[in-house]
């Protein structure tokens, strides 16, 4: 007989059936969301939504104010500058001087719409440096849509999942692919979407190290800039961990969408270093008209992509970021609800059988914060995913993500309501008591 479930069982399996999704646990995150939509107006029981990786917070109010101002002198009407607005650029060379120690020129920094533009214009870029150098080698887990931006542009590259290489192990491990000198760029995450790893100085150190042996550039993603609650960059004296401690070969990504929650404004930055904003290399020369790799993503890519970024939305970034520059404003005061969440989901999952997949960093428990991923022992994650539907729960696969811990599932927690807890501590009991 059908074990009772907080869904209805009936209604699931017509709407999945109905769906045409072939296996819900290798469904793209955007196909989970419908079904979850589908399945919710079916049974009028509201799902706990873990599936999406997007704000759950207020957009932050100093750039709503910033940007209201600057619709209304009159930006709408002008073309903003493709490098950006110079006071964007000085509060964002000011902000990676404050927040991670590193020294960048306001030249380096360039607006994009979004991180995810950012990325694109990246390794729409960094592929034409050297001829010889074809391949982007992930780090993984990863966020899947720069692996779509591969293949749309039709670009090589390679992954593995970091988890059976942490510390001393990665060096060997990266070495296997460098050494080939077939990779321009080496990407990552940090903190790591999806699985919240956050590298500790020893990793950062083995890419940078062999970032300079080799001579490959490092995309490094801050698209969850200093959400490794376990230490406060708003401290004097602690910083968001970065490889530009420990190579010049660096680009950074920092996204307004979380940190700020400003993700519907598509507003980010890309950071050059000084050494990257200045190098030449003759292979661009074709493609680009320069041989400065600065030039080249600016006037080349940039221009080509979107011609600029939208020009309040950059008076929006500007004014966040001179207010924490200031310390007029301590961004993280906003956003730590994410990890006193996690914290609480967590040991949900945990008291109820479930196990966390990505735990440490090194000998630290992981950080809490926006995501967390989980498993039930003797289950798939792809079958986890598709049990949870009976229990009204979401979240995607590991699989989809360049995780090799196919049993995993990435929970996201931002846009589950602290009053949602114990329907979730509910429906955690009944799966447990039904899959003893
Ligand atoms: C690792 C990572 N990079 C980039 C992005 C996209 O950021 P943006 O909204 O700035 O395009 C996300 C969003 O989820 C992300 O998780």
């Amino acid at each position: 007989m059908m074990k009772k479930t907080p869904i209805p069982a009936e209604i699931v399996d017509k709407i999945v059936a109905e769906s045409g999704i072939k296996e819900v646990g290798r469904a793209s995150i955007r196909e989970v969301k419908r079904l979850i939509n589908d399945i919710e107006n079916a049974s009028g029981e509201k799902f706990v939504r873990m599936e999406m990786g997007i704000p759950g917070l207020p957009a932050c109010k100093i750039g709503v104010d910033a940007q209201i101002k600057a619709l209304q002198d009159g930006v709408a009407a002008i073309y903003p500058d493709i490098d950006g607005t110079p006071e964007l650029k000085a509060e964002a060379a000011r902000f990676v001087k404050t927040f991670i120690d590193l020294d960048v020129d306001p030249a380096g920094c360039i607006p994009t719409v979004g991180s995810m533009m950012g990325g694109m214009a990246g390794f729409m870029t960094f592929v034409r440096a050297r001829k010889e150098r074809d391949t982007t080698l992930f780090i993984d887990p990863g966020f899947p849509v720069q692996k779509q931006q591969h293949r749309v542009m039709g670009l090589k590259y390679e992954t593995f999942d970091v988890y059976n290489y942490r510390g001393a192990k990665l060096r060997d491990k990266l070495e296997s692919y460098l050494s080939k000198g077939h990779v321009h760029t080496i990407m990552y995450s940090n903190p790591n979407n999806p699985s919240w790893i956050c590298f500790t100085e020893e990793e950062l150190q083995i890419i940078g190290d062999l970032a300079n042996k080799y001579d490959v550039f490092v995309f490094e993603d801050l698209a969850y800039f200093g959400m490794d609650f376990r230490r406060d960059i708003s401290k004097p004296g602690v910083f968001q961990p970065s490889v530009g401690k420990y190579t010049e070969n660096y680009a950074l990504l920092i996204s307004g969408s979380k940190a700020f929650s400003y993700a519907g404004e598509r507003i980010g930055l890309m950071v050059l270093s000084k050494k990257l904003y200045n190098s030449e290399f003759a292979d661009l020369v074709p493609y680009f008209g320069t041989p400065k790799l600065g030039r080249a993503i600016i006037y080349g890519t940039v221009y080509a992509i979107s011609s600029g970024t939208s020009h309040s939305a950059q008076y929006a970034l500007a004014a966040i970021l001179k207010a924490c520059n200031d310390g007029t404003y301590n961004y993280l005061d906003d956003v730590r609800e994410y990890a006193e969440k996690a914290a609480i989901m967590k040991k949900l999952f945990t008291d109820n059988g479930f196990v966390i997949v990505y735990d440490k960093d090194g000998d630290k428990l992981l950080a809490d914060g926006f995501y967390f991923t989980l498993a039930y022992p003797g289950m798939s994650g792809e079958e986890l995913l598709k049990e949870f539907l009976y229990y009204g729960i979401s979240a995607i696969s590991l699989g989809i993500t360049g995780s090799e811990r196919t049993e995993g599932l990435r929970a996201c927690v931002s846009l589950v309501n602290r009053n949602q807890f114990p329907a979730l501590e509910e429906r955690l009991k009944a799966f447990k008591a039904n899959h003893q």
